[in-house]
């Protein structure tokens, strides 16, 4: 934000009307405006992170292999930190400032997944058409995710009926409602 000095006709305004108090509304409000300028302001600043990360995720990342490799990954802040370190070894350009923030990102949009059968399912068909954001927010119960999983073949998705069953259970299991 840009800090002026107070044009000269408002500083002597200012003078002549001797300095009140807020009114009463206007002072119990102030915390609650001054918490939602700093919400604003955090999602403002996640947001350039992400579009930061995007970039270099396309500048930096496709150079070698596609971005399918990291699509199916599901790793903590240390896994991709170790494999973000090994990329750069391997000859990655990506400027140190970066590096955060691009870990941040993999962290938010490809982190961990529980353990389990399906799991596997979920990273390499579930990753086709859409990042796994939906899944790990959308908490169903077993006959939503039956459901869900049906309208996913409707949309294509390749699943055996052994994988949709696999899926099913593991979905319901570890996105479920309780
Ligand atoms: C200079 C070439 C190059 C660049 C640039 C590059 N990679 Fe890789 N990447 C590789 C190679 C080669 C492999 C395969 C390694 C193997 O199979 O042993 C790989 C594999 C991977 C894998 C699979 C997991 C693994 O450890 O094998 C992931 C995830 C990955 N890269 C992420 C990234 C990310 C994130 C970036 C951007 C920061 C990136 N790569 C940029 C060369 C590169
Ligand atoms: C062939 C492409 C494709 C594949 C593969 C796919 N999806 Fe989807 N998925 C979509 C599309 C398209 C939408 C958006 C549909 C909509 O908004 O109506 C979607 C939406 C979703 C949603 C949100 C639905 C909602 O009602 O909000 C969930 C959850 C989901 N998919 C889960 C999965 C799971 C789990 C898998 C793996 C078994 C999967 N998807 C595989 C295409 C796919």
């Amino acid at each position: 934000m840009m800090r002026t000095r107070t044009p000269a006709h408002l500083r002597t305004r200012t003078t002549a009307h001797p300095r009140t108090r807020a009114p009463a509304h206007l002072r119990t409000r102030a915390p609650l405006i001054a918490a939602v300028c700093v919400l604003a302001l955090a999602i403002a600043a996640s947001a350039q992170d992400a579009d930061k990360a995007e970039r270099t995720l396309n500048n930096s990342c496709q150079s070698c292999h596609d971005l399918r490799r990291i699509q199916v990954q599901a790793m903590d802040e240390g896994g991709w930190t170790k494999t973000v370190t090994t990329m750069i070894d391997k000859g990655a350009k990506i400027a140190k400032d970066d590096v955060p923030v691009l870990v941040d990102y993999l962290v938010e949009n490809h982190g961990p997944l529980p353990d389990g059968a399906g799991k596997s399912i979920v990273l390499n068909t579930c990753t086709q058409c859409h990042d796994l954001k939906r899944i790990r927010l959308g908490r169903r119960s077993p006959e939503e995710w039956e459901e869900t999983l049906f309208s996913m073949l409707n949309e294509g998705a390749q699943l055996t009926d052994e994988e949709f069953a696999t899926v099913h259970v593991y979905l319901s299991r570890h996105f479920g409602i309780n």
